[in-house]
């Protein structure tokens, strides 16, 4: 049995991975990527994102997002779709142009509803808003927060609640961010975010769900239990909760045994605390071999995140979370 298969025997709905078209010619990454044991669900890493699907405005382009989407159909595995409103891999006439409130609001309405209307039937849940909080808990300066104030969140649920009114699948609205386990004034910002949008139900926003992206840190990731606190004061709120992009760095290389076994004990204490809360729904790595981790290209020094090493062998946490399950 692999992660997938065990995870679900836990009760949880699915065990996924991050992974995007240029991983589709690697025989032994597809080998892993196409068991259905290992993998019940996939998130494109980068194929979704604003900048891809609407390069200049009015042109969609879908096609690498598409074959993402034919992966998971061919491997029955759910699709977790990622994601709408970002201030990151933005197109320049989204940056560059000096909007006003009401011609932004047009360009949200535009970019989620084609975004949304296209995978119809597809995806199983969208991360509507991501990354919308600083460090601090205030919201991050971006050309939404700038122009729009908070109301572009509220906005964009509700645009996204009614472009996937009539979905067959009715996709799962999530908030997604990072850092949200680590910091305390973080936690209470996205606390808000989701009282927020419930409170704008009246304009038709909804949420139903908060991603925990977990980019963390060897031998700087919380217990199991302060995790699973703070999972659980989102589900008091009547939310679910997922771990959207899993991986744990070491914060230098190379890593040494000892250090491996901490990354494993790490990788036990998340796996743990979503085992642990009832309505965390699922896992997902943010890729599962270091040949593919975006970690060393963005924080140079660091990386071996991954539960494979480069050339595919299993690390002991990959072992110590099968254990778990
Ligand atoms: C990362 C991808 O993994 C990289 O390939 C890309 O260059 C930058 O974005 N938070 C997110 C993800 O929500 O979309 C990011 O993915 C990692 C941080």
């Amino acid at each position: 049995p692999g992660l997938h298969s065990l995870f679900v025997a836990a009760g949880k709905q699915y065990f996924g991975t991050a992974t995007e078209t240029n991983n589709f010619n690697d025989a032994p990454y597809l080998a892993i990527l196409n068991d259905p044991n290992e993998f019940g669900q996939i998130t494109p890493e980068n194929s979704q994102k604003w900048e891809i699907t609407q390069p200049r405005q009015g042109q969609f382009v879908f096609n690498n997002s598409d074959m993402v989407a034919a992966k998971a159909k061919t491997n029955k595995q759910i699709l977790r779709c990622h994601t709408l409103t970002w201030h990151s891999q933005l197109p320049s006439f989204v940056t560059a142009t000096s909007w006003t409130p009401s011609t932004l609001r047009a360009v949200l309405q535009t970019h989620l509803t084609n975004v949304i209307t296209h995978f119809r039937g597809a995806c199983s849940h969208w991360d509507v808003v991501n990354e919308a909080l600083a460090e601090t808990g205030e919201y991050r300066p971006s050309v939404f927060f700038n122009v729009l104030g908070e109301s572009y969140i509220p906005l964009s649920f509700s645009i996204a609640a009614s472009a996937s009114a009539n979905d067959p699948i009715k996709p799962k609205l999530y908030y997604n961010d990072y850092n949200t386990e680590l910091f305390p004034q973080k936690t209470e910002g996205a606390l808000r975010i989701v009282k927020l949008i419930q409170s704008s139900a009246a304009s038709g926003a909804r949420i139903d769900g908060v991603g925990f992206q977990s980019h963390l840190t060897v031998g700087k990731t919380p217990s199991q239990a302060a995790l699973a606190s703070t999972y659980q004061s989102f589900t008091a709120l009547g939310v679910e909760v997922a771990l959207t992009e899993l991986d744990i760095a070491h914060p230098s290389l190379p890593a040494t045994d000892a250090d491996r076994e901490q990354q494993a004990k790490d990788y036990v204490a998340v796996v743990g605390a979503c085992l642990a809360v009832d309505k965390c729904v699922g896992v997902t790595l943010w890729q599962f071999t270091d040949k593919y981790s975006w970690i060393p290209g963005i924080f140079p020094g660091t990386g071996d995140a991954c539960l494979w090493t480069a050339d595919y062998k299993k690390k002991p946490a990959y072992f110590a979370v099968r254990q778990l399950l």
